[in-house]
């Protein structure tokens, strides 16, 4: 039944997208919204049926309200958006297409995760495809949509098997996603084949707050210490399910270079808020003094040195560096997806890469772990909170640029409930200190003020 399905689907996604020559950056975006490269997670069904399993009192206030108004609190709760109807960078709320951004919808009602579950989102109630989704709630999507699996004897999916072995992220917005990558790896040969048997890595599960993809094209190497070349055969480390076999890959790599020519498309979202340009042009000055030596200039004058800091320097949490080993980068670099060690594979990077900074204004929370709620914090990092959490899922912070957050000294004792523990940033647990990138201390407080209004501007 399941496989007749995927035949039917597969079928109409190959008649809908037929091969052009060169790479199309809008055809990309269409791919990845709407060709399933994976197994469904759940049916609209079980999604439509989730809310019986919330916490109290959103069960109630759900179970009062209209099916639409129930539709936008599952949405909120588990950080999906909207789609815009038309241009894929139109971010235009009247504008809108009521399918999930972050999921391929078929016509037979399935769900299947794409990219943008971890790379699209919103900031001040704006959609932005290429955004970090710092909404996404992906271990309690998970776990609620198994509950009414199970009550309905639906079959399980990858993600809810899968998610037995591995955490899938145990914050708001936060994913294990490199482990993930890690786990998928490790079953398979150079040329993608899918090994027998059981393999057991080693894992250090943490979680990450991914970047945002308008920085693609500044980059020569990807991910948070530049260990990997930049490529469009590493975008589809994805689709690494036991289900799609090496030759899926092979199939599919044309559709990823026009998911690549998408990527090297998107632009940073301009600032939706009043700017003072004359405190930002003192900030401009301290930021070439005190910054640009690592994250570039911005403007007339571009420049982006990519830039790796060792981590005795930069002191930022450390887990997410120690954590992909050398034979796991190596496994990487010699596979199919680094061109069997062709491409440039950093076994041992050292540090952090400092991101470019364009649009930083959108893409809180701060540093590769997600850690520092606002740009405010990132400046002043001995005010940085120990523990915070989200005031509501379109809060924006204009004074302090980022995330509108409550600061707590721990998470309260009173919060039992797994998930309700998940909406709270708790520095002191593993992989995610809020520590380091001291280097804005070299500022006085006026630079500092003055350098806050220049980001803005990126
Ligand atoms: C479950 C969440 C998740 C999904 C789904 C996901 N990513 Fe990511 N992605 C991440 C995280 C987290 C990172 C940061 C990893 C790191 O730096 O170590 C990342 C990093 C990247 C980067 C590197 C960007 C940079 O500037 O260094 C690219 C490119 C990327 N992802 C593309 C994709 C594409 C294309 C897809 C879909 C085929 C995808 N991702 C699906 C979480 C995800
Ligand atoms: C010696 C190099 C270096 C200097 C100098 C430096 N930074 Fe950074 N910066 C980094 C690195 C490396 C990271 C990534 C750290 C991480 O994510 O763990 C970073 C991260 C950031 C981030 C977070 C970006 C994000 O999207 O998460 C911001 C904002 C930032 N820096 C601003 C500044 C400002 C403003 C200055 C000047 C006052 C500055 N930096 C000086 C290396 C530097």
């Amino acid at each position: 039944m399941m496989r007749g399905l995927l035949c039917i689907t597969g079928f109409f996604t190959l008649f809908a997208f037929a091969q052009t020559d060169a790479a199309d950056p809008q055809r990309g975006y269409r791919l990845l919204t709407e060709k399933a490269y994976l197994l469904p997670d759940f049916d609209q069904e079980t999604f439509d049926q989730a809310w019986r399993h919330w916490p109290e009192p959103l069960r109630s206030q759900a179970e009062a309200a209209t099916p639409e108004e129930r539709r936008r609190m599952a949405f909120s709760r588990y950080g999906l958006t909207e789609r815009s109807a038309s241009d894929p960078a139109n971010p235009d709320a009247s504008n809108q297409d009521p399918r999930p951004l972050q999921y391929v919808v078929n016509e037979q009602g399935q769900w299947t995760m794409n990219c943008f579950a971890c790379h699209g989102g919103k900031v001040a109630g704006q959609r932005i495809p290429g955004l970090p989704n710092a909404n996404y709630l992906l271990q309690t999507l998970t776990e609620e949509t198994r509950s009414v699996k199970l009550e309905l004897e639906k079959p399980l999916s990858r993600m809810d098997l899968g998610s037995v072995f591995i955490p899938l992220g145990t914050t708001r917005g936060g994913t294990n996603a490199v482990m993930f990558g890690v786990a998928l790896m490790a079953a398979r040969d150079p040329e993608l084949n899918v090994l027998p048997g059981l393999s057991a890595p080693k894992m250090t599960h943490h979680d990450m707050d991914p970047p945002p993809w308008w920085h693609f094209k500044k980059k020569t190497h990807i991910y948070i210490d530049g260990f990997a070349e930049k490529g469009h055969r590493g975008l589809m480390q994805f689709m690494l399910v036991k289900q799609n076999g090496p030759e899926k890959f092979r199939e599919w790599e044309d559709d990823f270079r026009d998911v690549y020519a998408y990527l090297e498309s998107l632009e940073p979202p301009e600032y939706p808020f009043p700017v003072d340009a004359p405190l930002a042009a003192q900030g401009e000055r301290a930021f070439l003094q005190h910054c640009a030596e690592c994250h570039g200039t911005y403007g007339e004058e571009e420049s982006y040195p990519n830039r790796i800091v060792p981590i005795d320097e930069v002191m930022t949490d450390r887990v997410r560096l120690d954590a992909l080993s050398a034979p796991a980068r190596q496994r990487y670099g010699e596979s199919w997806f680094g061109h069997f060690g062709k491409q440039d594979t950093r076994l041992d990077p050292g540090g952090y890469v400092a991101p470019p900074l364009d649009g930083v204004w959108a893409s809180a929370p701060y540093l590769h772990n997600g850690s520092v709620p606002t740009l405010w914090h990132v400046l002043n990092p001995s005010e940085r909170p120990a523990v915070w959490r989200r005031t509501s899922e379109d809060g924006y912070d204009e004074a302090n640029v980022g995330l509108e957050i409550s600061a707590h000294d721990r998470v309260p004792p009173t919060v039992l409930d797994p998930r309700e523990r998940r909406e709270f940033f708790d520095t002191s647990r593993f992989g995610k200190s809020a520590a380091g990138h001291l280097f804005p201390d070299a500022l006085t407080p006026e630079e500092k003020r003055a350098v806050l209004e220049y980001l803005k501007t990126l």
